[in-house]
């Protein structure tokens, strides 16, 4: 697939996913969710990518919601396909997959671009970024998970405030509230993200799939994860990663891992 709203660039195995559409804020419309689809799922297994960042283009926005115009005449059957297809093909996607995802705000984050976001495993916000769920202001709710995830990453009392005021937050609030995981001050927001991640792809790849796993499964109604822990914890045991892992330990050398 050529991507037309998405640049995309692999360096020392870090995929770098780039939202290109700087006149629109990075505005999501529909070829942009299909770009990012298509870039998740056949990455998922290429060896060549040990983990993703996904950032926004320009200086002002990493993605400024979905993109608006196309849903302005949509009816109840219309919003409903646009949430269910929007959540299956990308959101959840991104939120369950084995590779680490890294998001790095580079500016406004709001509705559809703070889902996305919150569907990353790890946040990471210029200091100058700002971040909200407005589609109250626009007669909507957030329908790409921002009701779900933000409760699970700030907490039920803070979601409802960001929802309902619709109001921004900057990154000192979103850091202090838990929603991002570090600040970055100018010129270092790549760089913080590449340290994250590599660090993280040191680790056994097959074990980080299944950690994400477990973690997900805690917020997984229906899902019991303490069994999804013990499956996934059962899992790692048959792996090449444990065997290298553990020899490597006993003969005091750094483990490489295959992934398998
Ligand atoms: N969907 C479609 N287009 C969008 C967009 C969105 N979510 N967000 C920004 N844009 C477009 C604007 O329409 C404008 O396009 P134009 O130049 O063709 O008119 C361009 O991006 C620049 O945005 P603009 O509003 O002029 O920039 P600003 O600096 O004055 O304001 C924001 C920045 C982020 C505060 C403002 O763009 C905004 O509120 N965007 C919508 C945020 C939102 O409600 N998202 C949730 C959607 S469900």
């Amino acid at each position: 697939m050529n991507y037309t709203n998405l640049l995309i660039e692999n360096r020392d195995r870090i995929l770098y996913i780039t939202i290109n559409r700087e006149n629109k804020l990075n505005a999501l419309n529909k070829a942009t969710l299909a770009e990012l689809h298509d870039v998740i799922t056949s990455t998922s297994h290429d060896e060549q990518v040990g983990g993703i960042i996904i950032t926004g283009a320009g200086e002002k926005a990493f993605v400024a919601g979905a993109d608006i115009s196309e849903f302005s005449d949509f009816n109840a059957d219309e919003g409903r396909e646009l949430a269910r297809e929007g959540q299956s093909k990308v959101f959840d996607v991104i939120e369950n997959s084995e590779k680490p995802i890294i998001a790095a705000l580079n500016g406004f984050a709001l509705g559809g671009g703070l889902e996305l976001a919150m569907a990353c495993h790890i946040r990471i916000a210029l200091i100058t970024a700002k971040m909200g769920l407005p589609e109250v202001s626009l007669g909507l709710i957030p329908g790409y998970g921002g009701t779900q995830r933000l409760s699970h990453l700030v907490g039920k009392g803070k979601a409802m405030e960001m929802i309902l005021s619709a109001d921004m937050i900057n990154a000192e609030e979103a850091f202090r509230i838990g929603l991002i995981n570090h600040i970055a001050e100018p010129e270092q927001l790549l760089q913080k993200a590449e340290e994250i991640l590599k660090k993280i792809m040191t680790r056994s790849p097959f074990a980080v799939g299944c950690a994400i796993r477990a973690v997900n499964a805690a917020f997984n109604e229906g899902v019991n994860g303490y069994e999804t822990e013990i499956a996934e914890f059962s899992n790692c045991f048959d792996s090449e990663d444990f065997k290298e892992g553990i020899a490597a330990f006993i003969q005091k050398r750094k483990a490489v891992f295959s992934g398998k």
